[in-house]
C-alpha cells in the first residue's frame, strides 16, 4: 500500500496532524496501537492556550469547544497568605480555555471518521524502515493478525513517549535530555461542582495542590504525593481533608465542596526533549518528541503547535517536491519546546514542596514578586496563556 503520510499514533498529535493534512488535500493513514474505545477513554490535560483555540476553530473543530468550553481570563495562585488572580487578558490580551483532553479526542475521532480517515486501531509490531530514503516503509500486524506494509513519502511518529518512533532515531544521531522530578502529582475526578471559577495552583507547606474542572459539574483536582505513592494508600476522605487544607488561605471566605470521587490516579512528573525532531523522512511530534510536568499545562499545546508547524511542511514536501519547510522543522519546532519546558520546569519548581527551607523562601519570594509586579506577572501571563503560533519562526 502506498500513502503520502504515514502517521505513528491516535493521540491528539496524530489525530489532528491527518485532519490538518486533509484539509490540504494530503492523504495519510493512522496506525494506533490501542483501541478507540480505549483512546476515547483517556483521561488527561484539560487547558487549551489562546492560539490552540484559535487553530482547532480555524480548521472546522471549534463547534462544540465553543458550547461546551469554559474560558478562563487567568488563574489563581496562591500561599496560605494570600490568593492573587493573575488576568491573562488584562495583561497580555490572551485568555485559555478548560477543555479536556478527552473531548477534543472526540472532536478529532468524529471528524476523522465523517472524512473516511483509515486508522488502523489495535496494530501490533509496528516498525519503520527506509527512513533516509524518500520511500519510508511503515509495517505492522492489524487486529486481524495481517501483516500490513506501508510505503510513504514521510512518516510522522506521534506515538507518545512509549512508541517506537523516537528509539528510530540511532543513538549516534540524537541528544536527550531529560530531568525526573522528586514528586508526583495524585489526580482525582470528582462529581461536584468546582469550587472556584477559575483554576487555582496552590503552594502550601504540605506539597502543591491544584483545583482544575472539566465542567461546571465536575472538578478535576491535584495533590503534590511522593513518588512511591499507591493511589490505595489515599483513601477519599485523606484525599478531601488534603484539599481542604492545602487549599484553603487565610485571608478566608473560601470553602472546597467536596463530592464523589470516580476516578483517582498517580502521575509521575518529567521533563524530557530530543533532538532532531527528524531523521531523513521521520518526523517526530508531540509526546514523541518532548513530554513536560502537568503544571504548566503545555503537554497538548505542544503537541498541536508541533503539527500546525509540520503539516504545511508536509505539504510542500509531498506535493511540491520543496524539502525546505521540512527541513526548518526540527530546529523551529525545539524553540517552542525548550520555551515551555523552561516555563514548566520553572512553575514546577516554584510551586512544589522539595523539602529544603531555603527553597520554600525562594517560592515564597517568587510568588510575592509575581503579585506586586505587573512586569513579573506579564511574563507568568505571557507563557501560560501561550506564544502565538507563529512566534517561533523568525526569532
Ligand atoms: N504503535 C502505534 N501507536 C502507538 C504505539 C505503537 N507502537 N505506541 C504508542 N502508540 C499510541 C498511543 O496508544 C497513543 O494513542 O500513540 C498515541 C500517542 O498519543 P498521546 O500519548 O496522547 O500523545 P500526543 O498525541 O503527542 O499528545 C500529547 O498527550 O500525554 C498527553 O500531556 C500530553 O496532552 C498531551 C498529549
Ligand atoms: C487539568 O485540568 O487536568 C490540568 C489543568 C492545568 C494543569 C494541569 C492539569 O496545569
Amino acid at each position: 500500500m502506498r500513502v503520502p503520510v504515514a502517521i505513528i499514533g491516535a493521540g491528539p498529535a496524530g489525530m489532528l496532524l491527518s485532519h490538518l493534512l486533509a484539509a490540504d488535500g494530503i492523504e495519510s493513514i493512522i496506525v494506533e496501537a490501542r483501541s478507540e474505545q480505549y483512546v476515547l477513554a483517556r483521561i488527561r490535560a484539560g487547558i487549551l492556550e489562546h492560539s490552540s483555540v484559535e487553530l482547532l476553530s480555524s480548521v472546522g473543530l471549534g463547534a462544540r469547544l465553543a458550547s461546551r468550553g469554559l474560558r478562563h481570563r487567568g488563574v489563581y495562585l496562591q500561599s496560605p497568605e494570600e490568593r492573587q488572580h493573575i488576568d491573562f487578558v488584562d495583561l497580555v490580551g490572551r485568555s485559555v480555555w478548560v477543555y479536556g483532553q478527552t473531548e477534543l479526542q472526540k472532536d478529532l475521532v468524529d471528524a476523522r471518521a465523517e472524512a473516511g480517515q483509515q486508522i488502523c486501531y489495535e496494530a501490533t509490531d509496528v516498525g519503520m524502515d527506509n527512513l533516509t530514503t524518500d520511500r519510508p516503509t511503515v509495517s505492522f500486524t492489524d487486529h486481524r493478525g495481517c501483516h500490513r506494509h506501508i510505503e510513504a513519502d514521510a512518516i510522522v511518529g506521534c506515538d507518545g513517549s512509549f512508541g517506537p518512533s523516537r528509539e528510530a532515531i540511532p543513538n549516534t544521531v540524537k541528544q536527550i535530555w531529560e530531568r525526573t522530578y522528586p514528586y508526583s502529582w495524585l489526580g482525582v475526578l470528582a462529581s461536584v461542582a468546582p469550587s472556584t471559577d477559575e483554576l487555582i495552583y496552590a503552594w502550601h507547606p504540605d506539597g502543591f495542590a491544584m483545583h482544575s474542572m472539566r465542567s461546571p459539574e465536575v472538578s478535576r483536582l491535584y495533590l503534590q504525593v511522593p513518588n512511591d505513592t499507591l493511589v490505595s494508600q489515599w483513601s477519599h476522605q485523606r484525599i478531601w481533608d488534603a484539599l481542604a487544607e492545602r487549599l484553603g488561605h487565610t485571608t478566608g471566605g473560601w470553602e472546597l465542596k467536596a463530592g464523589p470521587i470516580t476516578e483517582a490516579s498517580v502521575l509521575p512528573m518529567r521533563s524530557y526533549v530530543q533532538n532532531p525532531m527528524r531523521y531523513g523522512r521521520l518526523f517526530l511530534a508531540g509526546d514523541a518528541a518532548h513530554i513536560v510536568p502537568p503544571t504548566g499545562a503545555k503537554g497538548l499545546n505542544l503537541a498541536i503547535a508541533d503539527v500546525a508547524l509540520l503539516a504545511p511542511a508536509l505539504v510542500a514536501l509531498v506535493r511540491n517536491k520543496d524539502s525546505g519547510p521540512a527541513a526548518e522543522y526540527s530546529d523551529t519546532a525545539l524553540r517552542r519546546v525548550w520555551r515551555c519546558t523552561h516555563f514548566s520546569w520553572w512553575m514546577t519548581n516554584m510551586l512544589h514542596i522539595s523539602g529544603d527551607p531555603f527553597d520554600a523562601e525562594l517560592q515564597k519570594s517568587q510568588l510575592r514578586w509575581l503579585s506586586t509586579s505587573t512586569a513579573a506577572a506579564a511574563g507568568f501571563a505571557e507563557n501560560y496563556a501561550g506564544l502565538p503560533l507563529t512566534a517561533m519562526k523568525t526569532r
